[in-house]
């Protein structure tokens, strides 16, 4: 048996039952979930930093406006006064969304990811108008992450799409989830899917640092099922989290699951937005380079790599122009840090050693944040001659978690081997990038 066998029912249509993990800023590109859709499965583009994703995409300049807007604000300690224009936020959003659906083909569908934690020094209001935007910009559904979002289908409640959007959320516990059905039953909504994400993730996880090496993904999707059941709730259950072989996967949905999210082997795609040279890096990693720690000042624990570069980089917070962790009273725990920080040594270095500026560096590619089965990415393609590895397309990886079996890895087609005799490492290098 394989993945293939087996499909996912959302409503009334049927998908190849993997789904692409949000992956911000611009990790997760629309051309990585275009791809995916034009396969027949599921993927997402995130809403992380829509405004300054849309600027680098389209020329529009959403964040040097704000930063313009702000300027007299730099040296506050408090942020109070430095708001997102929910205009403008909402333009950049439905750019992004608009765009991306505008390119999507084939039996797929393309969803987003609206992270909770991001509560842009006006959290309810900001959220609202994302989730708003992107329902305005045609997405086919949305995945609430990050966060318990007790408010946000209320929020959004009066939308005419509301009821047509496929909606999903993430938990990681049957605790988080009883607390979200008991908010949706409310507004008579019930999730169209539930992604259970377990502590082998990247990005943020939804565990205790002190807890997450005890709890497995398959005991709480288990949980996840017979909860369901007692409640006679028929809603499918995503599994996500370290799922890194079509046969993990087929092991997903032979316990229950109706599909399975995945990202790390997705991170390193042609397609994906990292840059060229952070790629090699996920490829060359070991497994004790993967790290979790609490850098982020979201409070949750988040999975990278120690070689990420925001690690004691004690950047200058940039909250005028960016501001996405403010947390609603003009702080952000980076930024109180970072202040603290430069009053005990006023004439500098200034060191900020726990927490990292999110906001400046996920957009800058500096967190290398990954799932835990990151360091066997190596044995997922093939290794050039100049010692670097060839990035397979979403195709090839896709493709792979849908036909493998046995725990077998299909290797995508050896593209050295086709080159003509001219060729160079470092001409492969940029053809292939
Ligand atoms: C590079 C990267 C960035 C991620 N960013 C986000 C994010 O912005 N929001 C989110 O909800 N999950 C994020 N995740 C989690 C994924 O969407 C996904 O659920 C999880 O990583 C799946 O496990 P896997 O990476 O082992 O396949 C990220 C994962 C990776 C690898």
């Amino acid at each position: 048996m394989r993945l293939d066998d087996f499909r996912l029912k959302l409503g009334n249509k049927e998908f190849v039952p993997i789904i692409i993990g949000g992956m911000g800023v611009d990790i997760s590109t629309p051309e990585l979930a275009v791809a995916a859709a034009r396969l027949g499965g599921i993927s997402h583009i995130s809403d992380a930093e829509s405004p300054a994703v849309a600027d680098r995409k389209f020329g529009t300049h959403f964040v040097t406006d704000k930063q313009e807007r702000f300027f007299s604000e730099r040296k506050n300690k408090i942020k109070l006064n430095v708001h997102f224009d929910l205009s403008m936020l909402a333009e950049a959003q439905r750019l992004l969304v608009r765009k991306t659906m505008e390119a999507k083909k084939g039996a797929g569908v393309i969803f987003i990811n609206c992270m909770e934690k991001l509560l842009m020094n006006n959290p309810l209001k900001t959220l609202q108008t994302r989730l708003l935007a992107a329902m305005d910009g045609g997405i086919d559904g949305i995945t609430l992450s990050a966060g318990l979002h007790l408010r946000s289908l209320h929020l959004i409640k009066e939308h005419p799409r509301f009821r047509d959007v496929k909606i999903g959320i993430i938990v990681s516990s049957v605790r988080a989830l009883k607390i979200f059905i008991h908010r949706a039953k409310l507004v008579k909504r019930l999730p169209d899917y539930i992604i259970v994400e377990g502590p082998l993730a990247g990005g943020h996880l939804g565990f205790d640092i002190k807890g997450w090496s005890s709890c497995d993904l398959k005991t709480i999707v288990k949980e996840v099922l017979s909860f369901l059941k007692t409640q006679n709730l028929l809603i499918p259950v995503i599994a996500a989290g370290g799922i890194f072989t079509g046969t993990d996967a087929l092991e997903m949905l032979q316990l229950g699951a109706s599909g399975i999210q995945v990202a790390t082997r997705f991170a390193v795609t042609q397609e994906s937005g990292l840059p060229a040279t952070v790629k090699q890096e996920y490829f060359r990693a070991h497994e004790e380079d993967v790290i979790v720690n609490l850098v982020s000042p979201t409070g949750y624990p988040m999975r990278m790599l120690k070689q990420s570069p925001a690690l004691h980089a004690s950047t200058k917070p940039n909250c005028e122009a960016l501001g996405y962790l403010l947390v609603g009273d003009g702080t952000c725990p980076y930024l109180n840090a970072y202040c603290e920080a430069s009053e005990r040594n006023p004439a500098g270095p200034i060191s900020v050693p726990h927490k990292v500026c999110l906001c400046t560096h996920m957009l800058g590619y500096r967190v290398w944040t990954c799932g835990h089965n990151v360091y066997r990415l190596k044995k997922t393609t093939h290794q050039l001659p100049d010692g670097t590895y060839q990035l397979p397309t979403v195709e090839d990886v896709f493709r792979d978690y849908q036909f493998s079996e046995n725990h077998e890895i299909l290797l995508p087609p050896n593209r050295v081997a086709d080159l003509p005799s001219s060729y160079t490492p470092q001409a492969h290098r940029n053809h292939a990038l």
